[in-house]
């Protein structure tokens, strides 16, 4: 059991990623997916990390919670306020996810237990979290997920297998907003959601934020970008390669991801429904953009302070064949041993 952390001042990060390294360990050798990334997240804001497809944005998602597969090689510093995440155990692991981070996974019905009904895992939350009796627990369940489907009580019922994406999706928003987290993680989460169901997640997430929540937005969906985030990092094979607030990367990219949806973005149709770019994965291979040389503009007031640039120049392309310099730690990290992950497979409960 770890105690609550204080509440943060109103200028500390939640979220505190220092050279972030990750790669992944394959049967035709290593990937490296995630090369020396810094950023903070603060309390109240939205900072959407975007890229193309394989730019290792659920990498770092997965990093920040420990769910890494256990062969991952991975470097660098994760704080969550002052608790060192890359040196917490998987049961103090287990406290802090859900209740203080939570995160949206990309694919919904694979981070679902299929042994256990939803109103089970829903139940867990309130048991273990907030020790909840058995009963208050159920109750807890239905409010939770009525407030995001219409028929909870054949929903509380249900098995994974049972619900469609868009159904096991809806499930996994409530289960991450159920407890107040400090910090969302949201790893595609208005993807795969119909108009009108996009529109509420997007309130809902803008709600959350406006109560203090620091969200670390993952999407393809420009527009949702536009409407929400307040900060944007573009990864590019594995590294951030352009850093700012939203109306500078929009107005001025350095790099033709936001420059390619800047202007649907601008006219963003987020509030009906309809993702500008939403989706759209660019398939070339892109030149290595400009790297800001010095921490972005200063922030608009919500937020507090600039994401860090990265420390090293981004890879090319070729150069993701083959592990690189970029994968030796930093000399801040060199001195502790590479950790090796513990491995789950599903969502945390
Ligand atoms: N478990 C894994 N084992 C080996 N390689 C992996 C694993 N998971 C991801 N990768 C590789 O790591 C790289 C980054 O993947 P990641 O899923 O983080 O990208 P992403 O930016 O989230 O992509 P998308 O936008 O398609 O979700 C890719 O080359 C991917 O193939
Ligand atoms: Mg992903």
């Amino acid at each position: 059991m770890t105690t609550a952390p204080e509440p943060p001042a109103p200028t500390e990060p939640l979220l505190t990623v220092r050279h972030l390294t990750a790669t992944y360990s394959t049967n035709e050798g290593p990937v490296p997916a995630v090369r020396d990334i810094s950023f903070d997240l603060y309390p109240r804001e939205v900072l959407a990390l975007v890229g193309e497809s394989a730019a290792g944005k659920s990498t770092v998602a997965h990093a920040i919670l420990n769910l890494l597969p256990q062969q991952t090689t991975v470097h660098g510093d994760i704080r969550y306020l002052d608790i060192d995440l890359t040196h917490t155990d998987p049961e103090a692991m287990r406290q802090i996810a859900s209740r203080h981070i939570a995160m949206i996974f990309q694919e919904p019905l694979a981070a679902l237990t299929p042994t256990l009904s939803i109103g089970e895992q829903v139940d867990e939350l309130f048991t273990v979290h907030r020790h909840f009796t058995k009963n208050e627990a159920i109750a807890a369940a239905y409010r939770t997920l009525g407030a995001v489907l219409p028929d909870p009580a054949r929903i509380v019922e249900s098995y994974t297998h049972q619900l469609s994406g868009g159904m096991a999706q809806h499930v996994m928003i409530a289960m991450a907003t159920a407890l107040g987290p400090d910090i969302i993680i949201a790893d595609e989460a208005t993807s795969n959601l119909d108009p009108g169901t996009r529109q509420e997640t997007i309130s809902r997430i803008e709600g959350m934020r406006d109560d203090g929540t620091g969200v670390l937005l993952i999407t393809h969906d420009f527009g949702v970008v536009a409407r929400l985030a307040d900060r944007v990092a573009v990864m590019y094979a594995g590294a951030i390669v352009e850093t700012g607030d939203v109306s500078t990367i929009f107005a001025a990219p350095a790099t033709p991801i936001p420059s390619a949806c800047s202007k649907a973005s601008q006219a963003s149709t987020a509030a009906s429904g309809s993702p500008p770019c939403g989706d759209s994965r660019p398939t070339s291979p892109r030149l290595a953009p400009n790297v800001p040389s010095s921490p972005a503009a200063p922030r608009p007031p919500r937020s507090a302070a600039p994401i860090l640039p990265p420390s090293s120049s981004p890879p090319t392309p070729a150069s993701m064949a083959t592990p690189s310099p970029a994968t030796t730690p930093s000399p801040s990290t060199a001195a502790r041993p590479a950790r090796t992950k513990p491995c789950c497979s599903r969502g945390l409960h």
